[in-house]
């Protein structure tokens, strides 16, 4: 992959880690989508991880990056769309081995649980890491016959 266009959408948990992942994405040269939120206010995750979800169908980024307070709620309701193969992260080794062995098309974090050192490093392999294929291409074809 080229350097790909990451969309990025959180909670009022996760929007200031989103805002600052974003900038930095974008100095380092990505394209980047943000689909909000931008503000403390109350909002509910699932509505988010849906809308990363219709951005990354039609086209409009490659990658995502959905937050929340814990990561959990947003990335249950990610992967309820199947099109979305999201890996709630807590270190860079998870970042690495979820783009090689399950294609993740989205990275969760948890605002309340991760600092930025590892959030930005993980994002960075993230996004650096392609798909390793082989094998683990029939697990993911597996998966995608899932329900
Ligand atoms: C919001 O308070 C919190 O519940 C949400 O950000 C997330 O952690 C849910 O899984």
């Amino acid at each position: 992959m080229s350097k790909p266009i990451i969309a990025f959408a959180a909670d009022h948990a996760g929007y200031s880690l989103k805002d600052t992942l974003l900038e930095e994405m974008r100095a380092a040269g990505f394209g980047v989508v943000d689909l909000g939120t931008d503000s403390p206010q109350s909002v509910d995750y699932p509505d988010y991880a849906n809308i990363l979800a219709k951005c990354l169908a039609a086209g409009e980024a490659d990658l995502g990056v959905a937050i929340c307070g814990t990561g959990i709620g947003i990335s249950m309701a990610a992967n309820r769309h199947p099109h979305i193969r999201c890996a709630l992260i807590h270190d860079e080794t998870g970042a690495r081995l979820t783009r090689l062995h399950n294609d993740a098309n989205v990275i969760a974090f948890g605002a309340r649980v991760i600092g930025i050192e590892v959030a930005r490093a993980a994002l960075t392999t993230f996004v650096a890491t392609p798909f390793e294929g082989g094998r683990h291409a029939r697990r993911v074809e597996k998966l995608q016959q899932i329900g």
